[in-house]
């Protein structure tokens, strides 16, 4: 079975296959040469999930899914959440992201956030939701070098290494995307059996 990821970011990509395994053919949009934008206009993450993954469905007729994932922190009443990817203007640059938000965790003592990451599968049978979190803290500087996006800072619970510090097997086990991800490969098993 051949599904497309709404995606061509190589992190993403490398954490969704490493979960899915070899049953599945995950195909990049570059790997179709789908280069045209997608949107994500709704306001919600769970929206944006669907809108994207409902473009390209019906520009590609192909099977296909796309995430979106939002980190929201307590003390920051839940932002930057959906517009986590612009937090810090439309350049969309992780460092910058990261230096507005521990600017804004400046003397806050609750540093408690989670990420949340939906995915919409969309196919000839319409669409399904998969959705996954992890919880864990902002850390008060940034720490190692691995992963992507906001990972230096967030600490999961119950470890006391960042995402971009610990081992990407680790992360690929708790994180976010990992356990919407580990719900749609259940979906795909089921399907493939009937
Ligand atoms: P997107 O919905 O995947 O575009 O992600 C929204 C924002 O969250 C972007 O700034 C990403 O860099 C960031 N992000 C998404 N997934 C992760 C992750 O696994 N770790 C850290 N940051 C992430």
């Amino acid at each position: 079975m051949k599904v497309v990821f709404a995606s061509n970011n190589k992190h993403k990509l490398d954490e969704v296959r490493a979960i899915i395994g070899d049953s599945i053919e995950l195909l990049s949009l570059s790997d179709i040469h789908f280069t045209d934008e997608l949107p994500e206009t709704s306001g919600t993450i769970k929206g944006n999930a669907e809108q994207k993954a409902q473009t390209l469905f019906n520009s590609t007729g192909l099977p296909c899914f796309a995430d979106d994932t939002g980190l929201e922190v307590f003390a920051l009443n839940g932002e930057p959440g959906v517009d986590s990817a612009h937090y810090a203007g439309p350049q969309r640059d992780s460092k910058d992201n990261m230096k507005k938000l521990l600017s804004a965790m400046d003397n806050k003592i609750n540093r408690e956030a989670r990420f949340i990451t939906v995915i919409a599968f969309v196919d000839k049978n319409g669409v399904k939701i998969f959705e996954g979190e992890v919880r864990g803290y902002i850390s008060l500087e940034p720490k190692g070098l691995d992963g992507f996006g906001y990972d230096p800072v967030f600490l999961p619970e119950g470890y006391s290494k960042s995402f971009a510090e610990l081992d990407s097997s680790i992360k690929n086990s708790i994180s976010h995307r990992a356990r919407a991800v580990e719900q749609m490969k259940n979906y795909f098993h089921t399907m493939q059996e009937k």
